[in-house]
């Protein structure tokens, strides 16, 4: 087995690699003067079953372009398995068209993977599940429930928790994780009047003197949280924090964050936390990379995926 890591998320390639034992596989994942990229795998790659650790976050374009060049690198390299290991899948928010004239990137993400010549994918948390289908490779989607509801329980000791989905969207997400953390579950109805603004309107359900944990996949600009946090503190909760998988984190988003009522943002490291993330002093990344171990691990002996969240 081999791990190969693009420019996207080093440090959790590199916990991965740990986890499993193995050095990182050695490659050149650089660029021609005009930017154009260029790929090395400077080991010998036959028959090998290869892991590409290169999660599609910002510069989004860019990752996905070594994503698929190191795919192609590798298959030319005559890989015997090719596994995309994409812990944060981007483009997946345009899932379906939400009108007339728009794309499906999270299918044709899916379907220029699959060409370049992956033979399975692995992420975590997409979108939405039904995205898994877009793929006609085995693919598999991890949750990262299993790190939150451990650091949830370590840090909640003796406060009453109620987990909170931001949005109509989240609530399957969220009663997961209440159920495992044996949490009761509200709702905020929040509806969006344009693309990048959210607007908070109601909460469904009581947390008048609960210690709210929002739970979501993916924290862009902030808004969702932000407005979140201030309408479940408008409502009567104690406190609010929030576990999300994806810490994409665009623009003043980081900012906006820090200067909220949020208490906390935990957020994994599906995503590499840039400077800012790492010094805000309401935000704290916590890792996937032994889930991610376990999975490929288990990918490469054949052996059951899904029983890592039996439990579930
Ligand atoms: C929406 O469906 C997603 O689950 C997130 O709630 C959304 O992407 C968060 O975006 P933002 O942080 O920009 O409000």
């Amino acid at each position: 087995m081999k791990i190969i890591a693009g420019n996207s998320n080093l440090p959790l390639a590199e916990a991965i690699a740990d986890y499993l034992h193995i050095p990182l596989g050695r490659a050149n994942v650089k660029r021609f003067a005009d930017m154009e990229i260029f790929v090395e795998i400077l080991e010998n790659a036959r028959g090998e079953d290869v892991y590409i650790v290169q999660p599609t976050s910002f510069p989004t374009n860019d990752h996905l372009m070594e994503l698929l060049i190191i795919i192609d690198a590798l298959r030319r390299a005559s890989a015997r398995r090719i596994t995309a290991v994409v812990p944060y899948f981007g483009y997946a928010r345009q899932d379906r068209k939400p009108g007339p004239r728009t794309p499906i990137t999270a299918k044709l993400v899916a379907n220029m993977i699959t060409h370049a010549g992956a033979d399975r994918v692995l992420t975590v948390d997409l979108h939405a599940g039904q995205i898994q289908g877009f793929f006609d490779i085995p693919t598999d989607n991890l949750f990262a429930a299993p790190v939150m509801v451990k650091d949830i329980k370590e840090n909640s000791r003796g406060k009453e928790v109620m987990v909170i989905s931001p949005d109509v969207g989240g609530v399957v997400r969220a009663r997961a994780l209440a159920k495992r953390i044996g949490a009761p579950l509200a709702i905020v109805d929040k509806r969006r009047e344009r693309a990048g603004v959210s607007e908070v309107m109601n909460i469904i359900g009581d947390v008048t003197g609960c210690s709210c944990v929002l739970v979501d996949d993916i924290v862009d600009s902030g808004g969702t949280l932000c407005n979140a946090a201030d309408a479940l503190l408008e409502n009567g909760a104690v406190e609010v924090s929030a576990y999300i998988t994806h810490g994409v984190l665009s623009g003043g988003a980081v900012s906006r964050i820090a200067n909220s009522r949020l208490k906390e943002l935990v957020i994994t490291d599906s995503i590499q936390p840039t400077e800012a993330v790492r010094h805000a002093r309401n935000i704290r990344v916590i890792t996937i990379a032994p889930l991610l171990g376990e999975a490929i691990a288990r990918t490469a002996a054949e052996t059951s995926v899904s029983s890592l969240f039996d439990s579930l």
